[in-house]
């Protein structure tokens, strides 16, 4: 079958090992189904497979792609949940200490089908077409998870996004402004500030800007770059969600402000299976969809890693077949 793929890690020069091309028609073990993909999108995790992060060398070659939308073979129309729990895992899927994610173990999404166990699809509903279902996944289920489960924030309170453009932040962005929440944002470049100003941020900034006020809650997956500024811009008592690091570990990590302000700093990762339906169940109450900044085939992919790699990015990108 047609499948976009990871030859093999390559830290240094990822997009050297992407391979747009033919591997195996994959079988159905039991208690699997096969999900054709009609939609699938990109997700910086899919840069770090190529790179050989998370994902160890004997795993190659990996079928890339954590998000999906598709059909069954009865016909049912459903999404894509990619965290893969352990056997004989009960209880929140993100706390498995030996969950994968679509990718580490098993093929991903960006193929004529991928093969997943069966509790790992949810209906699709019908509001939503297949390239926004495609979106949920993993950047607005992360989103999703770090604003609702994590940061306790009420409507009415301010929250500060570290980058503008990204699918976490524009998912941030958006879900922030439809709750109520006072959104601001940072944004490497005034394109980029502009972008999260039209999916609803109030005010905008350049990384690293002395803010006009002390923020209730900011949400990291930048790392290094960002983090002693969003630490700097916490009221006292505020909290950072983190649930990336793009830019690698922080270099200072500002206890002292840690304890006299008694800030709290958060770690959060993906969501659970619950958590996804709930997203869904929002989105289609609400009519709120993911920006999508670019669609293109999947046979194109090479050009939506270089545009990922090169942070050049305006929301998600997704693969159609
Ligand atoms: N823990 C989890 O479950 C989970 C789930 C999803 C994602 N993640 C992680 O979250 C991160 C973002 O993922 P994504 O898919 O949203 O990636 P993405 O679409 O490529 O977005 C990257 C974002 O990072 C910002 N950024 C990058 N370098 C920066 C720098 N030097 N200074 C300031 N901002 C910078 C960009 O800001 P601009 O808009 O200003 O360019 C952009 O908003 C990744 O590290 C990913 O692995 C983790």
């Amino acid at each position: 079958m047609f499948a976009v793929y990871a030859a093999e890690p390559n830290h240094e020069d990822p997009l050297a090992s992407l391979r747009i091309g033919d591997r195996p028609d994959p079988e159905v073990p039991d208690g699997h189904v096969a999900v054709t993909v009609t939609a699938a999108s990109l997700n910086l995790h899919d840069l770090w497979t190529l790179r050989g992060v998370g994902i160890t060398p004997e795993q190659f070659p990996m079928i890339l792609g954590c998000d999906g939308a598709g059909v069954l073979p009865d016909g049912s129309e459903v999404v894509v949940y990619p965290i893969i729990t352990s056997p004989g895992w009960i209880g929140e899927e993100t706390l498995d200490p030996r969950r994968t994610l679509l990718t580490e173990k098993l093929q991903g999404t960006f193929a004529d089908v991928v093969v997943v166990p069966a509790r790992n699809v949810l209906p699709k509903p019908a509001s939503l077409t297949f390239p926004e279902a495609a979106c949920i996944g993993t950047a607005w289920l992360t989103a999703y998870r770090m604003l609702f489960v994590k940061s306790g924030l009420r409507p009415g309170q301010t929250m500060l996004v570290q980058g503008a453009s990204g699918g976490v932040s524009t998912a941030l962005i958006q879900l922030g402004r439809a709750t109520g929440m006072r959104v601001w944002v940072t944004g490497r470049s005034e394109g980029k500030r502009a972008l999260a100003r039209s999916l609803g941020a109030h005010e905008t900034f350049e990384p690293g800007a002395r803010l006009p006020e002390r923020v209730d809650a900011v949400f990291e997956t930048v790392g290094k770059a960002t983090w002693s500024h969003s630490a700097k811009s916490l009221k006292p008592g505020g909290i950072i969600v983190c649930s990336g690091a793009t830019t690698g570990d922080a270099d200072r990590a500002e206890l002292q402000r840690l304890f006299f302000l008694q800030l709290r700093m958060v770690g959060s990762t993906m969501g659970t299976r619950d958590e996804l339906r709930d997203l869904l169940s929002y989105l289609d109450l609400t009519g709120l969809r993911p920006h999508i900044g670019a669609e293109l085939p999947m046979s194109d992919a090479k050009q939506a890693f270089t545009a990922m790699l090169d942070g050049d990015t305006a929301g998600k990108i997704v693969f159609t077949r």
